[in-house]
């Protein structure tokens, strides 16, 4: 049995904002029932959504600061949660990146190397906890201070550093540096310096023991220019100690049989009932309630990774199909008052709300069709794996862990039943397109159609494989 401390900006039920939430809810689930004892360590946000069981554990003084560490538990499990209480810093309402009005926090950097520093005490049990791990494993920038941070001790625990997106890193000044007080042996382009700037993320790349990413796909193209964001070179030299594990689902939350969330159940045996959840989504969404009509679903950041660009410009042609478009998600202010516009214009094909509702997301994965992601890039992306578990085939492009969870509809694959959805190459407005009008013809063919959606849904998406893929990563370490 390992000990594992599990570092991350952010934790699905506590607090979501992106599919990282998700995996830190559900991994350390999917390990501990490999038997091994996993902590998961997060910022105590004014935000969080707590339980009655959370006590206070201690205080840990890092940085000339006092640090107080409250514990809770995931849900239904035994998985502990410690929560990094400094209130300086994380006790005012937001998310872990934006202030309640979308605003990035100005002292990012500070909440995040304090946040580091912390998980750092707790690892090397000096946190008054009788605990020390044996792996650390962290997620993505804000967790990029832990791996160089450790190399300076002498009997750490082994690091793991999973990408679950390179666009993200974590940049701050030089003069950022000195003021955070971080230790000067790190400062060089082998640890935290990246071209004179402070990166959280290399701090990651560079120190971790070994490097992870959340689709095989994705391990490969952050190697190159296109996807590395200037880290590509150092990623390849490091390509022995890095490769690819595909994020699993929680295959409980995500369940059509159970889901809670949804006016109507349904499983692969009694698909006909998912129409229940299509006539409520076009009534929430306003809608003609017209069964025949193929719906298309969209759930996300409205930001340019997700190739929101290529969906405003399209929808004007989509429009010209019988056809309806329902989209849930917030971000970018330009996109988001584009999307409402075409909503104004065409208001019986495309509706838009702009917000975070994790109910209408479940209603969306299950009362849609198909479900479009045309994302420029995707480390893993998990909506094109609920969509196929709620047998809503995804459009998708061929990009990173969408090119490795969706089979296009071609005609050997729909022969051989693996064909789960469609998949296009260019990021143009004529490949999504294509192959839009193509899903929609499928559509027209009952059969055809009811065959893919049992594909997807006979799927194992779950976390078992990639958890023992990460289990025999932490024994070899
Ligand atoms: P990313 O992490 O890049 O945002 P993923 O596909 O990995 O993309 O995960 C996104 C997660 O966040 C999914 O669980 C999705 O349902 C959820 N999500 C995104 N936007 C919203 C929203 N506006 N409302 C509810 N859930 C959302
Ligand atoms: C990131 C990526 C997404 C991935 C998620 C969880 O936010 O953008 O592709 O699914 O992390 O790993």
């Amino acid at each position: 049995m390992r000990k594992i401390l599990f570092v991350s900006s952010e934790v699905h039920p506590l607090i979501k904002t992106g599919g990282l939430a998700d995996v830190a809810g559900s991994l350390p689930l999917a390990l501990a029932e490999l038997d091994q004892e996993v902590r998961v360590i997060i910022p105590k946000y004014h935000a969080l959504k707590l339980g009655d069981d959370v006590e206070y554990r201690c205080t840990v003084r890092v940085d000339n600061k006092d640090v107080n560490i409250f514990e809770t538990r995931l849900p239904d499990s035994n998985v502990i949660v410690w929560l990094v209480d400094y209130p300086d810093y994380f006790g005012h309402p937001g998310n872990p990146y934006t202030d309640e009005f979308g605003n990035a926090w100005l002292d990012s950097a500070e909440r995040f190397s304090l946040f580091c520093r912390v998980a750092v005490e707790v690892s090397q049990n000096r946190a008054f906890l009788d605990w020390k791990a044996d792996i650390v494993h962290c997620n993505d920038w804000q967790s990029g201070l832990v791996p160089a941070l450790l190399i300076l001790e002498p009997n750490r625990p082994a690091t793991v550093f999973t990408i679950h997106n390179m666009a993200y890193q974590g940049l701050f000044s030089q003069a950022e540096y000195v003021a955070l007080n971080l230790p000067g042996q790190l400062w060089h382009p082998g640890a935290l310096e990246f071209h004179e700037m402070l990166s959280f993320i290399k701090g990651g790349i560079a120190c971790a023991d070994h490097i992870t990413t959340v689709s095989p796909n994705y391990a490969l193209e952050i190697q190159t220019a296109e996807y590395g964001y200037g880290l590509e070179g150092l990623l390849h030299h490091r390509h022995h100690e890095l490769n690819g594990i595909i994020n699993g689902i929680d295959v409980d939350i995500w369940n059509p049989e159970t889901d809670t969330r949804i006016p109507q159940n349904y499983s692969v045996k009694t698909l006909a009932k998912k129409a229940v959840n299509k006539a409520a989504l076009q009534k929430q969404y306003s809608l003609p309630e017209d069964p025949d009509i193929p719906l298309i679903g969209l759930i996300g950041r409205l930001v340019d990774q997700k190739g929101i660009d290529l969906v405003i410009d399209c929808l004007d042609h989509i429009v010209e199909h019988p056809v309806q478009f329902v989209l849930l998600g917030s971000g970018d202010k330009g996109f988001e008052h584009r999307l409402k516009n075409l909503s104004y214009l065409f208001p019986d094909k495309i509706a838009v709300r702009i917000g975070y509702n994790e109910d209408l997301a479940h209603l969306i994965e299950a009362g849609s069709d198909m479900f479009l992601m045309p994302s420029r890039f995707e480390p893993c992306g998990l909506n094109q794996l609920y969509s196929q578990r709620y047998g809503t085939l995804p459009i998708v492009r061929r990009t990173g862990g969408l090119a490795d969870t969706v089979v296009d509809a071609m005609p050997e694959s729909i022969a051989d039943k693996t064909a789960t959805g469609f998949v296009f190459e260019e990021a143009s407005i004529g490949a999504m397109l294509e192959t839009i009008k193509r899903a929609l013809l499928l559509y027209t063919n009952k059969r055809a159609w009811t065959q893919l959606q049992k594909n997807a849904m006979r799927k194992d998406f779950s976390w078992q494989k990639s958890a023992e893929q990460y289990l025999n990563l932490y024994n070899y370490l």
